[in-house]
């Protein structure tokens, strides 16, 4: 297994008390993504490493925004995608988790780029991405420009969900789904409800930060067992967030062989490197760098 570097293991509970409450902030405030506030009162953010484009298209009366998505490195692919407004009220706050309705965030837009590299790896398979926010990008890239049978897209959020629903029924993807079955649905890791007609169904997993729920991180390693076929693979990106990175690897050593990497690719740890000798201070490497584990499901 490959040694990944952890940069911040000291004062781990209290960096991540910090993280979740600047997130509560940005969605109550509406702010996109990882965010800087400078002296001045003005709002720097992170907004990704630009493996990805985006134009906006519309806004519907509600304030969700569709844009249309392309990827440099893939000339000819574009898909249609719809961000939800990003502001939160107190009825949101009382609800399921809300982090995936805030921004696209760092680990799903280099999981995209992965999927849109090696689309070729998902032939014929079975694909499902958990925790996958309001646009699982990845899976959606998949579905276009995959010949996988099917892509099942997915999130615990019913506001995710939803919107996962309409993005899958814009016309401008539908057309080029082809052959694989494309669908979306709530999936919970944890809690009563039981996913059986999904048990043993996935070639693929795919997963991006969602590691940092202290309380859900055994569920969903259990999760992703149990949906894998036997030598099936799950690929997941996630920041360090403090130790919660290294905390999952443990914990899913017990089930799966594991593989962690923080140089999986060339051209990510390229631009990594250049952020982080940037000096404006928006680059977190600690919540906006995602490592890459993969785990497969022993036969
Ligand atoms: C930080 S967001 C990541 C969203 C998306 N993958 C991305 O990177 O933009 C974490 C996601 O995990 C989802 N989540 C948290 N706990 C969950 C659970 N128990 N079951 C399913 N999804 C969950 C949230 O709804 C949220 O969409």
């Amino acid at each position: 297994m490959n040694k990944v570097h952890s940069p911040t293991l000291s004062n781990d509970r209290k960096t991540i008390a910090l993280q979740r409450w600047k997130i509560l902030k940005q969605a109550l405030t509406g702010s996109r993504s990882s965010e800087t506030r400078t002296s001045d009162g003005s709002i720097r953010r992170f907004s990704g490493y630009g493996l990805l484009k985006t134009e906006k298209l519309s806004m519907t009366p509600e304030g969700s925004v569709w844009y249309q998505y392309t990827a440099p490195s893939q000339p000819g692919f574009a898909m249609s995608v719809r961000h939800l407004p990003g502001t939160i009220d107190a009825s949101t706050l009382l609800g399921f988790n809300n982090t995936g309705n805030v921004c696209v965030w760092p680990a799903e837009e280099v999981m995209t780029d992965y999927c849109l590299k090696n689309s070729e790896q998902f032939r014929d398979c079975s694909v499902c991405e958990l925790g996958g926010g309001m646009t699982c990008l990845a899976g959606l890239a998949l579905a276009i420009v995959s010949k996988a049978t099917s892509v099942l897209i997915s999130d615990g959020n019913e506001d995710s969900v939803e919107n996962l629903n309409v993005i899958l029924s814009h016309q401008d993807n539908q057309s080029q789904f082809d052959n694989t079955k494309v669908s979306s649905r709530l999936i919970r890791w944890g809690g009563d409800t039981k996913h059986e007609d999904l048990e043993g169904r996935f070639d693929f997993v795919l997963c991006a930060d969602c590691l940092f729920f202290d309380d859900g991180r055994a569920d969903l390693a259990d999760l992703i067992f149990d949906i894998l076929k036997p030598n099936g693979k799950a690929i997941i990106y996630a920041p360090h967030r403090g130790p919660t990175f290294e905390s999952f690897r443990d914990l899913a050593q017990k089930q799966f062989h594991v593989d962690a990497q923080e140089k999986y690719s060339p051209e990510v740890w390229d631009l990594h490197c250049k952020m982080k000798m940037n000096e404006s201070g928006i680059y977190d490497e600690n919540i906006h760098f995602p490592l890459l584990m993969t785990l497969t499901k022993h036969s």
